[in-house]
């Protein structure tokens, strides 16, 4: 949508971001912007209707006639495996008056049934039949009344839909994201399976502060979450930790990884994030380049958001302060419920070839902490919550200027490495948030509508044309 019809239909919202482009350039962010209906709505179109959004893992739907209901924005998806073996991501609406036709979060059915009328619908979307179909609709042509598809790409298993045609191929949109992906999940032959149907919870927080807090805000894990690294929750003091890396990965997709490196080369007593050497020696470092394998082996922790609101973190936590630190894989939707409210979406993964006591172990280390009861989740969803609560309220959403500012004007040691081995801007230590930034920059870019780059936000689009008419 132009400039202009965005004004029109978002006028106090636009004249909120607009002044925020500004203000960002200092590091300055209003906090009305975490908690207003009208921004919210321009969310859904400007931002859920066009990028790529997370929708879960093959593994959850193994089986032909599986499937899981999932969500982009607000719009409820069925994805289902069909007879042929292949993913269909569809609208789970009817196509005569709409009604929902998928009653389980997840099941195995070879077809859905709207309850309504009683058309019946093939797990791959096709209408094959409806009651008293002779002498209700005769010549109607089936073909042309399926269930609506979205277009869905799927990159290491996790599947991704997309509600625009105009939107480039998933692979353009990750960017540099993908090099990082593909060290934590491209590195085992069998790749990643998940542990357990993703736990999912409702918070009364706006999804950005989820998203901005793992793309890289390491500065709160030495306050907030100190009592738990004090009790022994992970392997490390929060004050080495902060010794790592900041990248700006592309299209808004950040990473923060702890990594040490000295003038010598690089250090870490937790290689490969801290996995246990009979796990790591199993590790298909032949599907790395040198510089990931330099990477991968210097790593105790990484995270990341991949642009707009899915993260992942593979962390090494004890599951009850007595046993050894394991790592666990999480990935994370900020699935959003209104403007001051998401359903926190919470999927375990571990390599599918790797003994199940170690996948047990590796679950038992992330539920335990980051989880609905985690010690670290209940942290952070509590600040999350008053952030939130404090951007609704009238006197504050006027005045109420954020500092955004660590990293900036000699603030903060953080400073670009050109040394970093990796793709994207790399910022070395984490005392910085200008993966915050580049995160805002490049929403603010989605809201406006602006097709040119922004100071700090690159655009990776390869120039196609990707138009084409809904599919049924
Ligand atoms: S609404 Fe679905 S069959 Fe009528
Ligand atoms: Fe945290």
């Amino acid at each position: 949508m132009n400039r202009n019809k965005l004004a029109n239909r978002y006028p106090r919202a636009t004249e909120i971001l607009e002044e925020m482009k500004d203000s960002i350039k200092d590091g300055i962010i209003p906090i009305g912007i975490f908690n207003d209906e009208e921004i919210y709505q321009m969310e859904i179109e400007q931002i859920f209707g066009r990028k790529w959004i997370f929708l879960g893992h093959e593994s959850e739907i193994p089986e032909q006639g599986d499937y899981v209901l999932r969500y982009i924005g607000e719009d409820p998806f069925i994805v289902a495996r069909d007879e042929s073996g292949e993913i269909n991501v569809m609208l789970d609406a009817c196509c005569h008056r709409g009604v929902r036709i998928c009653k389980a979060e997840q099941g195995n059915t070879s077809h859905f049934r709207c309850p309504y009328h009683g058309w019946i619908y093939k797990n791959n979307g096709k209408l094959i039949g409806m009651p008293a179909q002779r002498q209700a609709y005769n010549d109607l042509n089936k073909e042309d009344w399926g269930l609506i598809h979205i277009r869905l790409e799927i990159y290491h298993g996790f599947i991704f839909g997309c509600l625009s045609q105009d939107t480039p191929p998933l692979e353009t949109y990750l960017a540099d994201q993908k090099y990082y992906l593909d060290m934590l999940f491209g590195l085992h032959k069998g790749g990643v399976e998940v542990l357990a149907e993703p736990q999912r919870w409702v918070v009364n927080a706006n999804w950005k502060l989820a998203a901005e807090n793992f793309s890289g805000d390491d500065y709160h894990l030495i306050f907030l979450h100190h009592s738990a690294s004090d009790i022994g929750a992970t392997p490390y003091s929060m004050f080495e930790n902060m010794k790592g890396y900041h990248i700006h990965a592309g299209n808004g997709h950040c990473v923060s990884i702890a990594l040490e490196r000295d003038q010598d080369g690089s250090k870490t007593e937790f290689p490969y994030w801290n996995f246990p050497k009979d796990i790591y020696k199993t590790f298909d470092l032949d599907s790395l380049d040198e510089k990931q394998k330099e990477i991968v082996r210097d790593s105790k922790e990484m995270l990341g958001n991949i642009y707009p609101n899915s993260s992942f973190l593979v962390m090494s936590v004890t599951s009850d302060q007595q046993s050894e630190p394991v790592p666990f894989f999480s990935i994370r939707q900020w699935r959003p419920l209104g403007p001051d409210k998401i359903e926190i979406w919470n999927w375990m993964f571990m390599y599918k070839d790797t003994p199940e006591q170690f996948k047990q172990d590796s679950y038992r280390a992330g539920m335990t902490n980051f989880s609905m009861s985690g010690i670290f989740e209940m942290d952070d969803t509590l600040t999350w919550e008053t952030a939130t609560w404090t951007a609704g309220n009238h006197f504050s959403k006027k005045n109420l200027k954020l500092n955004y500012q660590m990293g900036m004007y000699r603030m903060g040691t953080a400073e670009v490495d050109d040394k970093w081995p990796g793709p994207g801007k790399a910022y070395y230590p984490r005392y910085g948030e200008g993966n915050q930034r580049y995160l805002y920059t490049s929403y603010l870019r989605d809201m406006l509508g602006e097709e040119k780059d922004q100071e700090g936000a690159e655009i990776k689009q390869d120039g196609k044309d990707y138009s084409k008419s809904i599919s049924r």
